[in-house]
């Protein structure tokens, strides 16, 4: 869930809101039907209908789909877009789009459930003929000397004050992502393709991919940097590669273990694979750097993911097994309740009174129960 912060910094991104702008420019015509998944404030599809549309549907599952609604209405564009509270994939649209709008990135395109939403609207909105915008990200890796962002993950652990050895954290904290903005002097390769995401064919939201790479200068090697160039329509788009102005995208750092002193012509291999789990990506990369030509020294291999970062005790661990036999706890058996409870007959205050007087352990008084019984009703009542 995003503030209305965050959608301020989207919209004041001027790189990215003046190509999509000029990607619905280039598209829509007329008669066009426009879809946006995701409408956020509402901004593209007003725009769409400033430029045009016949019909615009916005679809957005967050609140600022009412700050949506009064845009429209504040530009004169409340009778030709239709509003659907929901995510995409739980919504049926009344007709077909010839443009479907989107921008459901993260730092990079691999972020939540963005692929798969695409490919279902795709399947289920999209016009034959019509176009999607973005239509590509391109994404790309290169190996990077970052002392900074790398002594930000491990120096908490590494400089501990009380003479501590803290090496389980410093293990935790060597196998997670983070957002980093490099210039193209740290980078000690050139960049590789690791993947191109169509959106015209997309549908494996999962990627894995081989990198190869021959440093090209002499320095310390700190990990992995991956960006995207986004291609929003026939030259429209833009680059988050490093020196390219800012956005608010970025690029993500994968750091190694330890850094890695490494000399020109050395060879640095990585398997890079992003897999969707639920909600989230959980990111592998294996690493292997060959010793400099000549030298008599083993290579160095690293072999990181998230699943080595998350914090998972060995309880949390069982409870995924697939042998695991899943027996309610008492937060369930209440969420459960309240599941019942809510059949359509009972108010809000009728199920809180029930809440509170059958667990008098978990709710200290009704109101208590009523907060509870709300934030589940904002979630799962019609
Ligand atoms: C990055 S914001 C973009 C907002 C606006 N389109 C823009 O470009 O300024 C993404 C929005 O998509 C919404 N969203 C994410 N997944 C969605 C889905 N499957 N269907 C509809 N909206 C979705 C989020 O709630 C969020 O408001």
């Amino acid at each position: 869930m995003y503030s209305l912060r965050a959608y301020g910094s989207m919209i004041a991104d001027r790189i990215r809101v003046d190509a999509y702008a000029e990607a619905l420019r280039r598209t829509v015509r007329q008669e066009s039907i426009v879809a946006e998944i995701g409408t956020g404030p509402g901004v593209f599809a007003v725009l769409a209908c400033q430029l045009g549309a016949e019909r615009v549907f916005a679809i957005e599952p967050a609140e600022i789909i009412q700050l949506a609604r009064e845009v429209a209405a504040a530009n004169g564009c409340a009778g030709r877009i239709e509003f659907f509270e929901g995510l995409s994939n739980r919504v049926t649209l009344p007709a077909r789009a010839d443009v479907i709008l989107s921008d459901l990135r993260g730092i990079l395109p691999l972020f939540e459930r963005h692929i798969p939403a695409i490919a279902d609207a795709r399947r289920r909105f999209l016009a034959p003929g019509g176009t999607m915008i973005p239509r590509r990200d391109t994404l790309w890796a290169a190996i990077v000397e970052a002392p900074k962002p790398y002594c930000e993950v491990v120096d908490p652990w590494d400089q501990n004050p009380f003479g501590q050895n803290l090496s389980p954290a410093r293990q935790l904290a060597v196998n997670n992502v983070q957002k980093v903005r490099v210039s193209p002097a740290q980078l000690l390769t050139g960049h590789k393709l690791w993947a191109t995401l169509d959106y015209a064919t997309i549908q494996n939201p999962d990627v894995r991919g081989n990198l190869e790479w021959t440093v090209e200068r002499a320095g310390t090697g700190h990990g992995i940097v991956v960006w995207f160039d986004a291609d929003l329509a026939e030259d429209v788009g833009f680059s988050n590669a490093p020196g390219a102005p800012e956005t608010i995208y970025g690029s993500f750092f994968f750091p190694w273990t330890q850094p890695v002193p490494l000399t020109q012509g050395q060879t640095v291999c990585v398997n890079l694979a992003a897999k969707l789990v639920e909600n989230e990506y959980l990111w592998r990369w294996t690493t292997r750097i060959e010793p400099p030509s000549g030298s008599s020294t083993s290579p160095v291999d690293f072999d990181q993911s998230q699943f080595a970062g998350a914090v998972l005790s060995a309880a949390q661990l069982r409870k995924i097994a697939a042998d695991y036999i899943p027996e309610l706890s008492d937060e369930g058996i209440l969420r459960r309740r309240t599941f019942e409870l809510m059949d359509g007959k009972l108010s809000l205050e009728g199920i809180a009174c029930r809440l509170a007087a059958e667990f008098p352990q978990r709710f200290s008084s009704t109101e208590e129960a009523l907060s509870y019984a709300g934030v589940v009703s904002q979630e799962y009542s019609r």
